[in-house]
């Protein structure tokens, strides 16, 4: 099969890059952003009436933590429709049969019952910080699943809780707050251990997953036919954001204070991804946080001076 990863420059786009080259089975189909613009519906046509892939798994996005959502919620909002529009569409008309997209577990809302079941989409209001965003691919998920019940398409969505690892964003101004927290508590540590200042109470709860095992979870869509459009991907258990600090802070070695701003927001109080849909098929994931939060800060060591440059725009 040619498989055309979109966004394999990104930190989820190289893991599933890495995933399908070791695999030996597929042919691996890539194009950086300097050759296309995803945003372009004209070029990405053409690419798609050259390349010919018979899957296409869209990893590309705009993507950003709370700071970068509130600064350009129309950049947010109007750059990810576009992606997955052109993406989307162009993999209808080519004759794309089998098509993964990749939202987040922003699409459900703000006060939904824990766990998050897929059946709860549009059940309520979103997170207010991030709705742009989330409203975005909550059309990508819908494109997806009108692809499949008009045309019979295997077109796919699944939502990653947050995830981290290699090839992360650990640029303050646009990351997300896993690699946030290892920038800050080991900038902290090499600055005689000053105090390290988080944002919000530490309060909240949140899921994270090894990019590694959303990579599997890719793979494991590809080779399985799954008869639902919508599959929520994570680990099933959670963290307070404070205990998560601490098991950073320990794992880094910063022996100064943690101070919480609590004028910053906290977000959604808690999210945590029912994933039996997809565990019931026979994926799981299976990188335990402290070992994948251990092998990213030594990733993030060995890479200081390639680490990636993000300017929000
Ligand atoms: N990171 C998370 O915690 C997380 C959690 C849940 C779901 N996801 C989902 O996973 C997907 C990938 O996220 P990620 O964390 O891997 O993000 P990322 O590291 O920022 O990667 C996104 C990729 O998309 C490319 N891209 C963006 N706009 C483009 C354009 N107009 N034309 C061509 N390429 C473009 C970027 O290219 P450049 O390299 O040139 O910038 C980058 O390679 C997203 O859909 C996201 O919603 C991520």
């Amino acid at each position: 099969m040619k498989i055309f990863v979109a966004g394999h420059n990104g930190m989820v786009g190289k893991a599933v890059s890495n995933k399908i080259n070791q695999s030996g089975k597929h042919q691996l189909i890539t194009c950086s952003r300097s050759e296309l613009d995803l945003s372009n519906q004209s070029d990405v046509m053409d690419f798609y009436n050259d390349k010919k892939p018979d899957i296409v798994i869209d990893a590309a996005a705009k993507v950003g933590g709370i700071l970068a959502n509130n600064n350009f919620p129309y950049e947010f909002i109007m750059e990810n429709l576009k992606i997955q529009n052109n993406l989307i569409d162009g993999a209808l008309k080519n004759d794309v049969n089998q098509f993964i997209f990749l939202g987040s577990s922003c699409i459900y809302p703000k006060f939904a019952a824990q766990p998050l079941k897929e059946e709860y989409l549009l059940t309520n209001s979103l997170e207010p910080t991030n709705e742009w965003y989330a409203i975005a691919k909550i059309a990508g998920v819908k494109a997806c699943e009108a692809a499949s019940k008009q045309y019979k398409k295997n077109y796919i969505s699944l939502m990653p809780t947050n995830l981290y690892g290699e090839n992360d964003n650990f640029d303050l101004n646009s990351s997300h707050v896993l690699p946030a927290m290892i920038r800050k508590f080991h900038e902290a540590k090499l600055n005689n251990h000053a105090d390290v200042e988080l944002w919000g109470d530490g309060s909240p709860f949140r899921e994270f997953m090894h990019v590694k095992d959303l990579a599997e979870a890719v793979f494991f869509a590809i080779n399985n036919n799954l008869s639902d459009t919508l599959y929520n991907v994570g680990t099933g258990s959670d963290i307070s954001i404070k205990n998560l600090a601490l098991l950073i802070q320990k794992t880094i070695g910063h022996t100064g204070k943690i101070k919480w701003n609590d004028q910053m927001p906290n977000g959604t109080p808690k999210k945590l991804m029912d994933v039996s849909r997809l565990n019931d098929k026979g994926w799981k994931a299976h990188i335990k946080l402290e070992d994948g939060i251990q092998s990213t800060y030594h990733w993030f060591l060995s890479n200081q001076e390639s680490l990636r440059k993000v300017i929000m725009k």
